[in-house]
Protein backbone atom coordinates (compact mmCIF):
# COMPACT_ATOMS: atom_id res chain seq x y z
CA UNK A 1 0.00 0.00 0.00
CA UNK A 2 1.26 3.50 -0.98
CA UNK A 3 1.34 6.08 2.23
CA UNK A 4 2.17 9.38 2.58
CA UNK A 5 1.14 12.02 5.22
CA UNK A 6 1.25 15.61 6.42
CA UNK A 7 3.60 16.52 8.56
CA UNK A 8 3.35 19.79 10.83
CA UNK A 9 2.43 20.65 14.35
CA UNK A 10 -0.43 21.08 15.20
CA UNK A 11 -2.25 19.51 12.15
CA UNK A 12 -5.40 18.85 13.59
CA UNK A 13 -7.06 21.13 10.72
CA UNK A 14 -5.36 20.17 7.96
CA UNK A 15 -7.18 19.62 4.67
CA UNK A 16 -4.60 17.67 2.90
CA UNK A 17 -5.92 14.66 3.80
CA UNK A 18 -9.48 15.09 2.66
CA UNK A 19 -7.83 16.08 -0.27
CA UNK A 20 -5.44 13.11 -1.30
CA UNK A 21 -8.37 10.75 -0.26
CA UNK A 22 -10.66 12.07 -2.50
CA UNK A 23 -7.96 11.48 -5.34
CA UNK A 24 -7.20 8.06 -3.53
CA UNK A 25 -10.73 6.56 -3.90
CA UNK A 26 -11.83 8.45 -7.27
CA UNK A 27 -8.95 6.55 -9.10
CA UNK A 28 -9.01 3.41 -6.53
CA UNK A 29 -5.56 3.71 -5.78
CA UNK A 30 -5.18 1.11 -2.57
CA UNK A 31 -2.79 3.88 -0.70
CA UNK A 32 -3.46 5.92 2.47
CA UNK A 33 -2.90 9.46 3.45
CA UNK A 34 -2.64 10.42 7.13
CA UNK A 35 -1.66 13.61 9.34
CA UNK A 36 1.47 13.21 11.85
CA UNK A 37 1.66 15.76 14.59
CA UNK A 38 5.30 16.07 15.69
CA UNK A 39 7.23 16.89 18.07
CA UNK A 40 9.75 19.56 17.49
CA UNK A 41 12.70 17.39 18.88
CA UNK A 42 11.44 14.59 17.32
CA UNK A 43 10.95 16.44 13.77
CA UNK A 44 14.23 15.46 11.94
CA UNK A 45 14.53 11.56 13.09
CA UNK A 46 10.87 11.14 11.79
CA UNK A 47 12.15 12.77 8.44
CA UNK A 48 14.75 10.76 8.25
CA UNK A 49 12.68 7.27 9.45
CA UNK A 50 9.81 7.91 6.94
CA UNK A 51 11.50 5.92 4.36
CA UNK A 52 11.74 3.14 6.07
CA UNK A 53 8.36 3.09 7.45
CA UNK A 54 6.90 2.93 4.34
CA UNK A 55 6.58 6.51 3.38
CA UNK A 56 6.62 7.47 -0.32
CA UNK A 57 6.84 11.04 0.25
CA UNK A 58 4.99 13.70 2.94
CA UNK A 59 4.06 17.03 3.03
CA UNK A 60 5.25 19.27 5.41
CA UNK A 61 3.64 22.37 7.02
CA UNK A 62 3.92 25.15 9.37
CA UNK A 63 6.76 25.01 11.72
CA UNK A 64 8.51 23.01 9.78
CA UNK A 65 9.16 24.00 5.92
CA UNK A 66 12.62 25.14 6.79
CA UNK A 67 13.71 22.58 9.00
CA UNK A 68 12.74 20.36 5.78
CA UNK A 69 14.63 22.59 3.47
CA UNK A 70 17.97 21.29 5.55
CA UNK A 71 17.51 17.74 6.09
CA UNK A 72 16.79 17.10 2.14
CA UNK A 73 19.69 16.02 0.10
CA UNK A 74 18.35 17.16 -3.48
CA UNK A 75 16.44 20.21 -4.06
CA UNK A 76 14.40 21.87 -6.47
CA UNK A 77 15.91 25.35 -7.86
CA UNK A 78 12.25 26.72 -6.32
CA UNK A 79 12.95 25.44 -2.76
CA UNK A 80 16.63 26.28 -3.07
CA UNK A 81 15.47 29.62 -3.63
CA UNK A 82 12.76 29.62 -0.90
CA UNK A 83 14.98 27.98 1.80
CA UNK A 84 11.29 26.06 2.51
CA UNK A 85 9.88 22.91 1.68
CA UNK A 86 6.55 21.46 1.51
CA UNK A 87 6.82 18.37 -0.15
CA UNK A 88 9.30 15.37 0.29
CA UNK A 89 9.74 12.87 -1.98
CA UNK A 90 11.49 9.51 -0.99
CA UNK A 91 13.96 8.30 -3.80
CA UNK A 92 16.88 5.49 -4.44
CA UNK A 93 17.51 6.41 -0.60
CA UNK A 94 17.85 10.05 -1.02
CA UNK A 95 15.24 13.04 0.26
CA UNK A 96 14.49 15.13 -2.41
CA UNK A 97 12.70 18.49 -1.52
CA UNK A 98 10.29 20.68 -3.13
CA UNK A 99 8.05 23.29 -2.78
CA UNK A 100 4.78 23.72 -4.40
CA UNK A 101 3.00 26.65 -2.72
CA UNK A 102 3.57 29.06 -4.85
CA UNK A 103 2.67 27.73 -8.57
CA UNK A 104 -0.34 26.26 -6.64
CA UNK A 105 -1.15 29.68 -5.78
CA UNK A 106 -0.84 30.79 -9.89
CA UNK A 107 -2.54 27.60 -11.03
CA UNK A 108 -5.49 28.63 -8.87
CA UNK A 109 -5.63 31.83 -10.18
CA UNK A 110 -5.12 30.71 -13.79
CA UNK A 111 -8.30 27.95 -12.97
CA UNK A 112 -10.37 31.14 -12.86
CA UNK A 113 -9.11 33.45 -15.64
CA UNK A 114 -7.02 31.51 -18.00
CA UNK A 115 -5.73 33.99 -20.44
CA UNK A 116 -4.29 36.59 -17.19
CA UNK A 117 -0.73 37.79 -18.20
CA UNK A 118 1.22 37.53 -15.42
CA UNK A 119 3.37 40.70 -17.39
CA UNK A 120 0.90 42.90 -17.85
CA UNK A 121 -0.67 43.44 -14.18
CA UNK A 122 0.43 44.79 -11.26
CA UNK A 123 0.29 42.82 -8.61
CA UNK A 124 -0.26 44.15 -4.36
CA UNK A 125 0.18 41.80 -1.96
CA UNK A 126 -0.50 41.33 1.45
CA UNK A 127 2.04 40.41 3.83
CA UNK A 128 5.66 39.10 3.89
CA UNK A 129 5.85 36.11 5.44
CA UNK A 130 6.24 32.45 4.24
CA UNK A 131 3.24 32.11 2.10
CA UNK A 132 3.85 35.72 0.63
CA UNK A 133 7.92 34.74 -0.27
CA UNK A 134 6.46 31.53 -2.18
CA UNK A 135 3.85 34.04 -4.06
CA UNK A 136 6.04 36.56 -4.99
CA UNK A 137 8.61 34.18 -6.15
CA UNK A 138 5.94 32.06 -8.57
CA UNK A 139 4.77 35.44 -9.83
CA UNK A 140 8.16 36.67 -11.03
CA UNK A 141 8.42 32.79 -12.38
CA UNK A 142 5.58 33.83 -14.28
CA UNK A 143 6.70 36.89 -15.70
CA UNK A 144 5.42 39.47 -12.90
CA UNK A 145 6.90 42.91 -13.39
CA UNK A 146 5.38 45.19 -10.77
CA UNK A 147 4.44 44.08 -7.51
CA UNK A 148 4.09 45.82 -3.99
CA UNK A 149 4.84 44.38 -1.30
CA UNK A 150 2.54 45.90 1.72
CA UNK A 151 3.06 44.77 5.34
CA UNK A 152 2.29 45.56 8.93
CA UNK A 153 6.04 45.12 9.83
CA UNK A 154 7.48 47.16 7.14
CA UNK A 155 11.14 46.01 7.56
CA UNK A 156 9.85 42.45 6.69
CA UNK A 157 8.53 44.14 3.20
CA UNK A 158 11.87 45.86 2.85
CA UNK A 159 13.59 42.65 3.62
CA UNK A 160 11.62 40.65 0.86
CA UNK A 161 11.46 43.07 -1.52
CA UNK A 162 15.35 43.71 -2.02
CA UNK A 163 15.40 40.41 -3.27
CA UNK A 164 13.46 41.48 -6.46
CA UNK A 165 14.85 44.89 -6.79
CA UNK A 166 13.59 46.85 -10.07
CA UNK A 167 10.36 44.18 -9.80
CA UNK A 168 9.15 44.44 -5.61
CA UNK A 169 8.55 48.03 -3.46
CA UNK A 170 8.01 47.70 0.09
CA UNK A 171 4.85 49.81 1.70
CA UNK A 172 4.10 49.90 5.77
CA UNK A 173 0.13 48.44 6.18
CA UNK A 174 -0.49 52.28 7.20
CA UNK A 175 0.70 53.56 3.88
CA UNK A 176 -1.90 50.65 2.57
CA UNK A 177 -3.30 53.87 0.11
CA UNK A 178 -0.44 54.08 -1.84
CA UNK A 179 0.75 50.34 -2.09
CA UNK A 180 -2.58 50.26 -3.79
CA UNK A 181 -2.68 52.95 -5.94
CA UNK A 182 -1.50 51.58 -9.15
CA UNK A 183 -2.77 47.43 -8.31
CA UNK A 184 -4.51 45.73 -10.60
CA UNK A 185 -4.28 42.58 -8.27
CA UNK A 186 -4.47 41.96 -4.82
CA UNK A 187 -3.30 39.21 -3.24
CA UNK A 188 -3.57 38.67 0.59
CA UNK A 189 -1.25 36.20 2.41
CA UNK A 190 -2.13 37.62 5.53
CA UNK A 191 -3.84 35.69 8.41
CA UNK A 192 -6.31 38.40 8.89
CA UNK A 193 -10.06 37.49 8.30
CA UNK A 194 -8.90 33.88 9.02
CA UNK A 195 -11.17 31.68 11.26
CA UNK A 196 -9.91 31.77 14.74
CA UNK A 197 -7.17 34.76 13.33
CA UNK A 198 -6.86 38.10 13.72
CA UNK A 199 -9.80 40.81 12.46
CA UNK A 200 -8.86 42.10 8.80
CA UNK A 201 -8.89 45.57 7.91
CA UNK A 202 -11.67 46.65 5.89
CA UNK A 203 -10.58 47.76 2.05
CA UNK A 204 -12.91 50.34 0.40
CA UNK A 205 -12.22 48.97 -3.22
CA UNK A 206 -14.28 51.25 -4.99
CA UNK A 207 -11.11 53.78 -3.96
CA UNK A 208 -8.77 51.61 -6.22
CA UNK A 209 -10.47 51.49 -9.73
CA UNK A 210 -7.70 49.44 -11.32
CA UNK A 211 -8.26 46.63 -8.83
CA UNK A 212 -9.84 43.82 -11.10
CA UNK A 213 -9.35 40.94 -9.18
CA UNK A 214 -8.91 40.34 -5.59
CA UNK A 215 -7.37 36.64 -4.10
CA UNK A 216 -7.23 36.16 -0.27
CA UNK A 217 -5.36 32.62 0.09
CA UNK A 218 -7.39 32.06 3.68
CA UNK A 219 -9.97 29.47 2.50
CA UNK A 220 -11.96 29.08 5.89
CA UNK A 221 -14.54 30.85 5.80
CA UNK A 222 -14.98 30.51 2.15
CA UNK A 223 -15.79 34.47 1.98
CA UNK A 224 -13.50 36.44 4.11
CA UNK A 225 -14.34 39.99 4.70
CA UNK A 226 -11.21 41.49 2.63
CA UNK A 227 -13.45 39.12 -0.39
CA UNK A 228 -17.07 40.75 0.99
CA UNK A 229 -15.50 43.95 0.80
CA UNK A 230 -14.45 43.37 -2.91
CA UNK A 231 -17.78 41.94 -4.17
CA UNK A 232 -19.46 44.86 -3.18
CA UNK A 233 -17.52 47.05 -5.71
CA UNK A 234 -17.94 44.40 -8.11
CA UNK A 235 -14.55 43.09 -8.47
CA UNK A 236 -13.60 39.47 -8.87
CA UNK A 237 -12.34 37.47 -6.41
CA UNK A 238 -11.17 34.24 -6.10
CA UNK A 239 -10.71 32.24 -2.50
CA UNK A 240 -7.78 30.25 -0.54
CA UNK A 241 -9.04 27.09 -1.23
CA UNK A 242 -8.36 26.49 -4.93
CA UNK A 243 -4.33 27.33 -3.52
CA UNK A 244 -4.99 24.29 -1.02
CA UNK A 245 -5.87 21.80 -3.78
CA UNK A 246 -3.34 23.27 -6.61
CA UNK A 247 -0.28 22.76 -4.35
CA UNK A 248 -1.48 19.16 -3.64
CA UNK A 249 -1.69 18.06 -7.53
CA UNK A 250 2.11 17.83 -7.68
CA UNK A 251 2.34 15.98 -4.62
CA UNK A 252 -0.49 13.49 -5.65
CA UNK A 253 1.30 12.64 -9.00
CA UNK A 254 4.50 11.80 -7.12
CA UNK A 255 3.27 9.87 -3.86
CA UNK A 256 1.04 7.81 -5.74
CA UNK A 257 2.06 7.97 -9.83
CA UNK A 258 -1.24 9.14 -10.84
CA UNK A 259 -3.06 12.18 -12.35
CA UNK A 260 -5.53 13.71 -9.76
CA UNK A 261 -9.68 13.45 -10.90
CA UNK A 262 -12.80 15.38 -10.39
CA UNK A 263 -11.28 18.40 -9.06
CA UNK A 264 -14.81 19.96 -9.47
CA UNK A 265 -16.58 17.49 -7.32
CA UNK A 266 -13.23 17.84 -5.04
CA UNK A 267 -14.15 21.44 -4.13
CA UNK A 268 -17.82 20.84 -3.31
CA UNK A 269 -16.67 18.06 -0.65
CA UNK A 270 -14.16 20.62 0.95
CA UNK A 271 -16.45 23.20 1.24
CA UNK A 272 -19.57 20.78 2.92
CA UNK A 273 -16.24 20.13 5.37
CA UNK A 274 -15.68 23.25 6.21
CA UNK A 275 -19.37 24.06 6.49
CA UNK A 276 -19.66 21.41 9.13
CA UNK A 277 -16.48 22.29 11.07
CA UNK A 278 -17.78 25.66 11.05
CA UNK A 279 -21.02 24.60 13.22
CA UNK A 280 -18.68 22.33 15.81
P1 LIG B 1 2.73 32.51 6.59
O1 LIG B 1 3.83 31.51 6.51
O2 LIG B 1 1.35 31.91 6.55
O3 LIG B 1 2.88 33.64 5.62
P2 LIG B 1 3.82 34.14 8.67
O4 LIG B 1 5.16 33.95 8.09
O5 LIG B 1 3.65 34.06 10.16
O6 LIG B 1 2.79 33.09 8.08
O7 LIG B 1 3.22 35.53 8.15
C1 LIG B 1 2.01 36.03 8.58
C2 LIG B 1 1.72 37.35 7.85
O8 LIG B 1 0.47 37.85 8.35
C3 LIG B 1 2.75 38.43 8.11
O9 LIG B 1 2.87 39.23 6.96
C4 LIG B 1 2.12 39.23 9.26
O10 LIG B 1 2.53 40.55 9.34
P3 LIG B 1 3.87 40.97 10.22
O11 LIG B 1 5.03 40.53 9.39
O12 LIG B 1 3.77 42.42 10.35
O13 LIG B 1 3.74 40.20 11.51
C5 LIG B 1 0.67 39.18 8.84
N1 LIG B 1 -0.22 39.42 9.97
C6 LIG B 1 -0.49 38.61 11.00
N2 LIG B 1 -1.35 39.19 11.85
C7 LIG B 1 -1.64 40.42 11.34
C8 LIG B 1 -2.48 41.50 11.75
N3 LIG B 1 -3.22 41.44 12.86
N4 LIG B 1 -2.54 42.60 10.97
C9 LIG B 1 -1.81 42.67 9.85
N5 LIG B 1 -0.99 41.69 9.41
C10 LIG B 1 -0.91 40.57 10.14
Amino acid sequence: MKKAAVVGNPVDHSLSPDIHSFWLNEAGINGIYTKETVKHENFGSFIVNAAKKGYSGLNITVPFKEKAFKLCDVLSETAKELGAVNLIIFENGKIMGDNTDGQGFIDSVIEKIPNLSFKKNNFSILGAGGAAKGIIHALCKNGAKNINIINRDLKKAKDLASSYSGIATPYALSDIEKGLTDASFLINTTTMGMKGGPDSIEINFSEFPKIICFTDIVYNPKTTSLMSDALKSGIKVIGGIGMLVNQAVPAFRAFYGEEPRNLDSLYLVLENKMKVDHND
